[in-house]
């Protein structure tokens, strides 16, 4: 799909920032929208839409919704709304800093910080705990057909939904628990990558096992590790056609269905969650026709 932001099915980059913004009272942001989409290419920089925003310029996404929350013994995911989310992506840190700086600037009249984090590639693309991160998703055109909208309509075809988490790792207490119990906690050995079929309900491979769900629930992830001096864990990326695969692993992740819990909650806790629509390309930048811009 040649209309797709080119960053959402490219490799994941060595270093990216993500940015969240939040409008600013009484804000009209339709200028700084439109400069947004004449510098935003859709492969160094990934932009996704808020249903706030999008509620602000009286438009509506169909299937763009809030993010769910679910709060039980030992889980806990919030829903941290935002109005608009950049990924900047990169291969030179001081470059992305620069960029980010541009886009503060020219989104300020109308557009807050909410949030940055900094984030990089781990190894050949390795979660902080040392597991690779990303072999189950979908290849080739499957990964096309999973993550982007097919629709005729103008300015919707080549649109993708994302949902955006920031978890937290607690890299001691994983350090901490035997190898085996490292290995259940994920469903798969950390040394060889492969697939524990003996691994526990809890496993977190066996809670998302994709083609497990009615109707199947494929996603595109592109997470991504981020640091900083204190903290550290894992920037959560899933690109859909649609939210509802996402929305479906995660409810089983929170052990809504079965009371039983996602293992990586026993070392991770997702701290943000939200979602955004993410626009498709025209001519080498944003197209906003469906947000009325
Ligand atoms: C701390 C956060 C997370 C970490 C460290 C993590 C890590 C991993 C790892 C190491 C794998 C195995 C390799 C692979 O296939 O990629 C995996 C698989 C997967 N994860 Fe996560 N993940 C996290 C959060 C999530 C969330 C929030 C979801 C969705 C709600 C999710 C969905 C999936 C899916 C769909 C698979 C592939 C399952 C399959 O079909 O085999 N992950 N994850």
């Amino acid at each position: 799909m040649n209309a797709a932001q080119p960053g959402i099915l490219a490799p994941v980059p060595s270093h990216a920032r993500y940015l969240t913004f939040e409008l600013k009272q009484g804000a009209r942001p339709q200028s700084q929208l439109k400069s947004l989409a004449g510098i935003a290419d859709g492969r160094a920089c990934v932009v996704g839409i808020g249903a706030i925003l999008a509620f602000a310029l009286q438009k509506k996404i169909d299937g763009l919704r809030p993010f769910p929350h679910y709060q039980s013994e030992g889980v806990s995911v919030p829903s941290i709304p935002a109005a608009l989310w950049c990924w900047l992506r990169g291969e030179d840190r001081g470059e992305i800093v620069l960029r980010a700086r541009t886009v503060e600037k020219m989104l300020a009249p109308a557009f807050e910080v909410a949030g940055s984090i900094d984030a990089f590639k781990y190894g050949q693309g390795l979660d902080l705990t040392g597991y690779e991160d990303g072999t189950e998703n979908p290849k080739g055109k499957k990964a096309v057909g999973v993550a982007i909208v097919n629709d005729k309509r103008a300015g919707l075809g080549g649109s993708s939904f994302v949902a955006v988490q920031q978890w937290v790792h607690d890299l001691d207490r994983f350090a901490s628990l035997p190898q085996k119990q490292q290995d259940n906690a994920i469903g798969r050995r950390k040394h060889d990558n492969k697939e524990l079929a003996s691994a526990p309900p809890s496993a977190h491979v066996k809670r998302t096992a994709q083609e497990n769900f009615t109707p199947e629930a494929f996603v595109w992830r592109r997470s991504m590790p981020w640091a900083d001096a204190t903290q550290a864990g894992l920037v959560f990326v899933a690109f859909g056609r649609s939210l509802d695969a996402f929305e479906a692993q995660l409810k089983r992740m929170a052990g809504t269905e079965d009371g039983i819990a996602d293992a990586l909650f026993t070392f991770s806790r997702p701290v943000t969650g939200a979602y955004y629509w993410c626009p498709p390309v025209r001519n080498g930048r944003l197209d906003l026709r469906a947000i009325g811009i």
